[in-house]
């Protein structure tokens, strides 16, 4: 983690503010762009390029110690296998901190089972140029569309955060185009990796936590974007409202949740939505099985088969390799949860929590790859009222 972003993370349990112990540190040789733009911005200081690699976060309200592992703080409120193997490689640091326990809250309904499950799927994901079935270029493209305008403009030089960012890629685009610091969550461990691969950027901060128990101080972000994630949670409702409070005032949230669109359509759209909540439970449950991952093979060549016909009608979408396609047969057979939400019930979700200036994301704006997937799914931005 980068030393400065201290100031953001809080206690994912009380929200205090957390006290930093390094174990190991570097600094960082930044390229002449960022240094120009942190000199721009005015977050140029000695301690810019510093980045923890190792140590603990340390709540003193709660008495609660959280591990910061290769570079990735991890917030969760609860332990994981990480922190077995934080306790085995620093014991001394942990028994210098007798008055201090590991985090040990109840995870909400289903979590835990969750974030294994999207640790598989993104874990064999290469930095490939294409991410479901776009190139990155489009992804930019589809963020800019989300955002749009009026978000692109008051995000400028904010702090961004995206809840349930992957691999980052969006987190990425975020801190380019709104010149911003944005901050990636996620509670799977795919924020290892992201953490790993973008580590030469001062702009990108990633911690894993949870959309129900985020590690951030109240009210500090300008924009709050969530793509294809809280429909993934037991409660998508709770999810949102957990979410909304980190928003500040005056600033902008944009979700994307699957809609009822998606189980509508065509006999085959039907077809594969029916097959989709017979077969995800039990496919859920039985995660590293071999029956599921050959199930898992089989499915990936009927995403191959589609990919190829939607390709025949529109050459902007990517080509997917075998691996793209085995993690669009995850994304789609493995979640326990996947909740679907039209937009008069997300922006009445939003306006309970404050927020106006709502407006369904018209999918004309989206790339034609895209176009589709807009239509049939709930994109949904707002801001939260200043007064
Ligand atoms: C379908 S992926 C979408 C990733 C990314 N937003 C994108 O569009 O490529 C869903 C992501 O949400 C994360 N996720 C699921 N439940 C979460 C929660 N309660 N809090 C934070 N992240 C969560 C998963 O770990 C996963 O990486
Ligand atoms: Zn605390």
């Amino acid at each position: 983690m980068w030393f400065r972003s201290l100031e953001w993370y809080a206690c994912p349990m009380c929200h205090a503010a957390l006290r930093l112990k390094i174990l190991d540190e570097r600094r960082v040789d930044l390229s002449p762009e960022y240094l120009a733009l942190a000199k721009e911005l005015g977050r140029l200081d000695a301690d810019f390029n510093r980045f923890v690699e190792s140590g603990a976060l340390l709540c003193d309200h709660c008495r609660v110690v959280y591990p910061i592992v290769e570079g990735l703080p991890v917030l969760i409120p609860y332990t994981t296998p990480t922190h077995a193997e934080f306790e085995a490689a620093h014991k001394a640091l942990l028994a210098a901190l007798p008055q201090y326990k590991w985090p040990a809250k109840t995870s909400v309904p289903g979590e835990e089972f969750v974030m294994r499950s999207f640790a598989a799927e993104w874990r064999d994901y290469d930095y490939d140029g294409v991410i479901w079935d776009l190139s990155y270029e489009d992804h930019e493209k589809r963020f800019l569309a989300e955002i749009g305008e009026q978000m692109l403009h008051d995000g400028q030089e904010g702090t961004f955060v995206e809840i349930g960012c992957g691999l980052g890629l969006t987190t990425l685009f975020a801190a380019k185009d709104l010149r911003c610091d944005a901050i990636g969550v996620d509670l799977s461990l795919a924020v290892l990796r992201a953490t790993a691969q973008f580590k030469d950027n001062p702009f990108l901060h990633f911690v894993q936590g949870s959309a129900f128990y985020l590690p951030l101080r109240p009210l500090i972000a300008n924009v709050i974007y969530s793509h294809g994630v809280l429909h993934h949670t037991y409660s998508t409702q709770d999810a949102v409202t957990a979410v909304t409070q980190h928003c500040a005032r005056g600033g902008w949230i944009y979700l994307w949740l699957y809609g009822s669109g998606s189980k509508k359509g065509s006999v085959a759209r039907r077809f594969a939505f029916a097959l989709e909540e017979t077969v995800r439970p039990s496919i859920a449950r039985h995660l590293s099985a071999p029956p599921v991952k050959a199930t898992l093979s089989v499915m990936a060549c009927a995403y191959l088969a589609v990919n190829f016909v939607h390709r025949l009608r529109d050459p902007s979408v990517e080509k997917y390799t075998f691996a793209n396609a085995v993690h669009a047969a995850r994304d789609r057979f493995t979640p326990m949860f996947a909740h679907r939400h039209d937009y008069p019930e997300v922006a009445g979700w939003l306006r309970n929590a404050g927020f106006n200036c709502l407006e369904k994301v018209d999918w004309r704006t989206m790339p034609t790859a895209n176009q589709a997937n807009y239509r049939r799914n709930t994109g949904v931005r707002g801001k939260r009222v200043t007064t």
